[in-house]
């Protein structure tokens, strides 16, 4: 099993995004309990099978809102009992970055971060931003590896595919992943920055189209865009978010002790405890029910043209009647592309029958 265990070091934030799954600064001021995370991962280091590959990411609210040696702390302590453990974080970013931080992330991150930026609904001001901006700017002077988040709101796909892609190429960062909206937290008070699934579905194939046109695969590795390519180059239908196992393999260790699978449900939807036993844990009911509803696919899917790439996509996005929020007018170009490319492989494009 490939786990991946997101470590919420708080409930809360000092931004507001309007989109956020953790509510923001209304999240509960609840930090976590260091020495019980470090615990907790033993016990699990101890449960799992020795090929089994693990990934901690250090998450929230805004993880750096606890000191960066609280986090170097836990992977210091876990990298005992689980030594090839891969660790990381998502951060906004919107703090004044000290040696201790560049530091936490050059020992503890393999010089990689993750950090998130959003037209409109993010920053509350240019100083916000400017902030962002700068700590940008130093990692990858540094020499570190920074993948940037951007949500796939209204704002962002009113925003010509390649002014974006430009925009990350200025920016610099080497990896960008656009990440679809689930209806969590605040953004439910806000339904006004969720485009409809078509619009999404439309916009997806012209940021594939204008990356396409202008060469822009090469300008660093678009996470969405080279999942969906996957499915047709190679036949591996479950990258990213397109996994469908998702409760199975991911634990989110919420600040104030309580365990659920999805981060972005995690606030609302928790089965366990970092008290629990690690079998009761893995064995709870809740747990294998979410598994199951993940596995089982809307109907609609199996008349879907495209299903045997697609697999069903990620089961937190939402239906609007019988249209769902995956990339589907893509994925048909792309078959009908490989269609063509077999046909010409063959020979069997334009024979007479
Ligand atoms: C909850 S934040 C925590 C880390 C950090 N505060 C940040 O913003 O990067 C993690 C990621 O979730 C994204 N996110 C928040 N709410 C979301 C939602 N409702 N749907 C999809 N992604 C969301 C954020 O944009 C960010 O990239
Ligand atoms: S998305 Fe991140 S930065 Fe924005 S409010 Fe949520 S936790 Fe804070
Ligand atoms: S494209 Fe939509 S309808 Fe088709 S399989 Fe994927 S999620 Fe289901």
């Amino acid at each position: 099993m490939n786990w991946i265990l997101y470590l919420k070091t708080t409930e809360t934030c000092n931004l507001n995004c309007k989109h956020c799954f953790t509510n923001g600064t209304n999240g509960p001021k609840i930090y976590w309990n260091k020495t019980a995370v470090i615990d907790w991962l033993k016990k699990f280091s101890e449960y799992i099978s020795p090929n089994d590959t693990v990934h901690c990411e250090f998450h929230g609210g805004e993880p750096f809102l606890v000191e960066s040696s609280e986090m170097r702390d836990v992977w210091f302590y876990t990298k005992n009992y689980l030594p090839n453990c891969t660790w990381g974080a998502t951060t906004n970013l919107v703090f004044r970055m000290y040696e201790r931080h560049f530091g936490l992330i050059e020992d503890s991150f393999g010089k990689r971060i993750a950090t998130s930026w959003d037209p409109k609904i993010r920053f509350a001001n240019n100083k916000q931003y400017e902030l962002w901006h700068s700590n940008v700017k130093e990692l990858l002077k540094r020499g570190n590896t920074v993948k940037l988040n951007i949500s796939v709101t209204r704002d962002t796909i009113n925003i010509k595919p390649i002014v974006l892609l430009r925009w990350i190429r200025r920016l610099g960062v080497q990896e960008v992943s656009f990440e679809r909206l689930t209806g969590n937290g605040s953004a439910l008070k806000h339904p006004d920055i969720f485009p409809t699934n078509k619009e999404q579905d439309a916009w997806f194939l012209k940021l594939h189209q204008e990356s396409e046109k202008y060469g822009a695969r090469d300008w660093f590795h678009n996470e969405f865009l080279e999942n969906v390519y996957t499915k047709f180059d190679t036949g591996f239908t479950g990258a990213g978010t397109f996994c469908r196992d998702c409760e199975e393999k991911i634990f989110t260790l919420n600040a104030d002790g309580s365990i659920a699978g999805c981060p972005n449900s995690a606030p609302e939807e928790q089965f366990g405890h970092i008290n629990m036993t690690i079998p009761d844990l893995i064995n709870n009911p809740i747990r294998l029910e979410n598994m199951a509803c993940e596995k089982s696919r809307n109907p609609n899917c199996y008349s879907c043209e495209v299903f045997s790439h697609c697999g069903g996509d990620c089961h937190q996005l939402r239906w609007e009647d019988y249209i769902c929020g995956a990339p589907k007018s893509l994925m048909k170009s792309l078959m009908t592309k490989k269609v063509w490319m077999i046909k010409e492989i063959n020979g069997t494009v334009n024979k007479p029958c």
